[in-house]
């Protein structure tokens, strides 16, 4: 993975301000030159786990599988967009495509980001692999867009229904207050109540800075059954932490969530407050296949002790996903032929089954539900239930 721009050839001559206002012409490729996939995630910033977690397990992947396709080299260009501005992320794609030639974008951490990114991979026919931005209508935004992680309704619903099945009565939604959050919150409140449950209020809260003291104030004075939580990857140990201080856990209030609260890459951290905490997830740093085993312990040995969590895997099966169109293409990397490759494709990841839905190019998985409990002295999202094979059910 080069870190660096490092343009080999060039073959479109787009230079200075040409190349800010030039139309998103891609430069052809040819059979002996790499293919290039331009990997946009957010490394510094209060996202940056993302982007870590993402660019460790493309690493990974090119670690265990090779540099080379269908007798073409991958090349992977990283880029760190801060993960707060869309405008830089916008730019840095459009760069890649235009002055560096990759023939594949890759990456993007939060919504915003991903839906700046769209216009420039329906401009330049270049298909774009979303990783780890959940919000259900980003698949819409352009037909070259493919995903690999997960969306905010999918996980939702699953958890609104345990919750109904489980006799929690009364709720309150609590949720980041952009894209992936009101996702979040639509759907738990549809759901939830046509299983016969109440929503006493439905909380949003800022996304950047977030000071949960006053909002968590007003759950308490509430009572609800349960709270239902969705932050994104890297807030939840905040959140747990204020839940279990100000009291709503003595208090017999019950905590339920999507599993981007009890990210596995901050259940550690976390520590015992989380334990008995239901969740919902695509992935689970302990779902016990043997390609999950040795997945976790490759990150691991890798990465200095660090668990992979569910946006590393939307990485590393990514990555999957463009190895296995190239081969299928013999190693062209034409835009169209590549996009074509991946709707409907099928493979075991190390979350277990999933599919690329060939009509909307969203992932098609295995939801589980889990439970924080201790295992050899480490907290740990243990899955004991499932619904199989669910799509997107949208909001
Ligand atoms: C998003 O912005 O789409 C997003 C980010 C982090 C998550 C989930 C969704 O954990």
């Amino acid at each position: 993975m080069t870190h660096t721009v490092n343009v080999q050839r060039r073959h479109l001559i787009l230079g200075g301000a040409a190349a800010a206002t030039a139309s998103l012409v891609p430069m052809p490729s040819f059979a002996a030159d790499p293919v290039k996939v331009g990997l946009i995630v957010p490394m510094s910033g209060p996202f940056a786990s993302t982007g870590k977690q993402i660019a460790a397990a493309v690493s990974l992947y090119q670690k265990k599988y090779g540099d080379t396709v269908a007798g073409r080299k991958i090349e992977v260009i990283l880029k760190d967009d801060g993960g707060v501005a869309p405008d830089m992320t916008k730019r840095i794609a459009q760069e890649l495509v235009t002055r560096d030639g990759v023939q594949i974008l890759a990456g993007f951490g939060l919504t915003p980001l991903a839906f700046a990114a769209s216009p420039i991979a329906t401009q330049a026919k270049t298909p774009m692999v979303v990783m780890a931005a959940a919000t259900s209508v980003i698949v819409k935004r352009s037909p070259y867009i493919v995903r690999t992680g997960f969306t905010l309704p999918q996980v939702t619903a699953p958890m609104a229904d345990w919750a109904t099945k489980n006799n929690i009565k009364s709720a309150i939604t609590f949720v980041a207050d952009y894209g992936p959050g009101i996702d979040a919150e639509k759907v738990f409140v549809k759901q939830f109540t046509a299983g016969g449950g109440s929503v006493m209020h439905s909380i949003r809260t800022p996304l950047l800075n977030p000071d949960y003291a006053p909002f968590l104030k007003r759950v308490k004075d509430s009572k609800p059954e349960a709270l239902f939580v969705f932050v994104p990857s890297g807030e939840g140990a905040a959140l747990i932490k204020q839940f279990n201080e100000r009291g709503l856990a003595a208090e017999g209030i019950r905590l339920i969530c999507t599993g981007d609260v009890l990210d596995d890459d901050l259940m550690v951290s976390i520590g015992a407050v989380s334990k008995g905490v239901v969740s919902s997830h695509h992935y689970s740093a302990a779902h016990p296949s043997p390609e999950n085993k040795e997945y976790v312990a490759s990150f691991a040995r890798d990465n200095n002790g660090m668990r992979p969590n569910f946006h590393s895997v939307g990485g590393y099966d990514g990555m999957h996903l463009i190895y296995e169109a190239l081969k299928k293409t013999n190693g062209d990397a034409n835009g169209d032929k590549i996009l074509a490759a991946m709707k409907g494709a099928s493979w075991t990841s190390v979350r277990g089954p999933m599919t690329i839905d060939a009509e909307t190019r969203d992932v098609i998985q295995d939801i589980y539900i889990r439970k924080s409990e201790e295992v050899d002295g480490q907290m740990w999202n243990v899955e004991f239930d499932k619904v199989v094979q669910f799509k997107d059910p949208g909001v």
